[in-house]
């Protein structure tokens, strides 16, 4: 029997994709490592499993993959994320109202402004690390001016998640590692209860004083429910849109030929990020705790097992997206899986979508080329999300 393949190792994380083939070709449902996990690759079995929550549950997987001294203090436990109905549905309703489209077209000229000041700062210096100089300035600043933080907390919103993101792949005797992952979780946990006391006390027109003053029935949100919102938003829409963003970017050097593509027809720009979502779903798998024994396509779960849902897998299941492994821009992504499925559908597509847009709407218009300056990405530690940690890249202007 050949070894598990392991989630957190090197050569899975440069190139998830070979390895994701051999399990789909070994079964929809197959063991992995760390632990033994149980990882799901089918497209259909993955939908199954996200729109199945009383067996799949989120809310067992609280503390699954944090270190011990986390314990209850874990920030993601009291995100919605991490909830079954009905709390989940209840806290659930509150948010969505933060992102209707008209709430997302006021966000719309922060995003260009924002977008335009970053090409130009890359431009004038040529060399730069992407993930700093664009797709970490364009969701921090939307998502500290969403939650109403001052700017100048902008720049530590990235460490905060990146941190939080880690906790789920530092190795238990990575001791820098984990005090730093500590750290993180320590000042999060205070700064974000100084800021609710703040908006207590003097609301002001920003999100977070809009939940603090939220009732759902005749109830408020507890202040771990408000942390709990907070670190969801700050997770659910940094990281992610990171990675996206460097993803773009990496797709752009290593296909030459899609930037000048893109600029003699803009309107392809929504499709581009379509197509780079499912090549390069930033989210590489979700986790699931089954409620009680169940059997997957002919695999029982124990009760209590963990299992983990890959989308990088899904959204390459050639069942669903025929020549999977090839980047499409044509493509029509109809089964696209990449937001999740189900209750917990990303709550955050819509305004992705939009930042993703504006961005390359003004990188394209400006840049010519993009080169990568190293042989290596370096990739972010973490079983959930997938991105390069940094990307240096040159850029040639249009
Ligand atoms: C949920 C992906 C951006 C907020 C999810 C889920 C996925 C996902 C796969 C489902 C998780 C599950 O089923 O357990 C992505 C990707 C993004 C992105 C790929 C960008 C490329 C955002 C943004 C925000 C956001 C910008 C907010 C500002 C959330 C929240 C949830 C969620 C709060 C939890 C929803 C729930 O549990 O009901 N996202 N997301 N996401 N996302 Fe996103």
């Amino acid at each position: 029997m050949s070894p598990r393949i392991n989630f957190l190792s090197r050569e899975f994380m440069e190139n998830p994709h070979p390895h994701l083939a051999e399990l789909r070709r070994q079964g929809p449902v197959v063991q992995v490592d760390p632990g033994g996990i149980w990882a799901v690759t089918h497209h259909d079995e993955v939908q199954h499993v996200l729109k199945s929550p009383r067996l799949f549950s989120s809310s067992g997987l609280r503390f699954a993959f944090s270190p011990a001294w986390l314990g209850r203090t874990n920030p993601l436990s009291y995100s919605i994320a991490f909830m079954d109905p009905p709390h989940h549905g209840r806290l659930r309703a509150l948010v969505t109202q933060a992102f209707t489209p008209k709430a997302l077209a006021r966000l719309e000229s922060r995003i260009h402004a924002t977008a335009r000041k970053c090409v130009d700062d890359m431009l004038e210096k040529r060399q730069v690390d992407f993930v700093d100089a664009l797709s970490t300035a364009i969701p921090a600043s939307v998502i500290g001016h969403l939650l109403g933080l001052d700017e100048s907390r902008h720049a530590q919103l990235k460490q905060w998640t990146l941190d939080i993101a880690t906790l789920s792949g530092v190795a238990p005797d990575d001791t820098t590692g984990m005090a730093r992952c500590r750290a993180t979780v320590e000042e999060l946990d205070g700064y974000s209860r100084q800021m609710l006391a703040d908006r207590r006390r003097e609301p002001r027109e920003d999100m977070v004083s809009d939940l603090v003053q939220a009732r759902v029935g005749t109830e408020a949100l507890t202040d771990d429910e408000l942390v709990g919102f907070f670190v969801a938003l700050l997770v659910g829409g940094l990281e992610t849109t990171v990675s996206l963003l460097s993803h773009c970017a990496r797709m752009f050097a290593m296909r030459p030929e899609l930037l000048p593509r893109l600029r003699a027809t803009p309107t392809l720009i929504p499709r581009f990020v379509e197509e780079t979502l499912r090549y390069e779903p930033p989210i590489l798998s979700i986790p699931r705790t089954c409620t009680e024994d169940v059997t997957l396509a002919g695999v029982t779960l124990p009760k209590g097992a963990t299992v983990l849902v890959s989308l990088v897998s899904a959204s390459r299941d050639e069942k669903h997206f025929p020549d999977g492994d090839r980047f499409i821009l044509e493509r029509e992504n109809a089964q696209q899986i990449y937001f999740g499925h189900g209750i917990h559908f990303c709550i955050g597509a819509r305004l992705t979508r939009l930042e993703a847009r504006i961005a390359l709407e003004e990188l394209v218009s400006r840049v010519d080329r993009v080169e990568l300056r190293t042989e290596h990405v370096e990739w972010t530690p973490s079983l959930i999300v997938r991105g390069p940690a940094t990307l240096p890249v040159e850029l040639f202007p249009a």
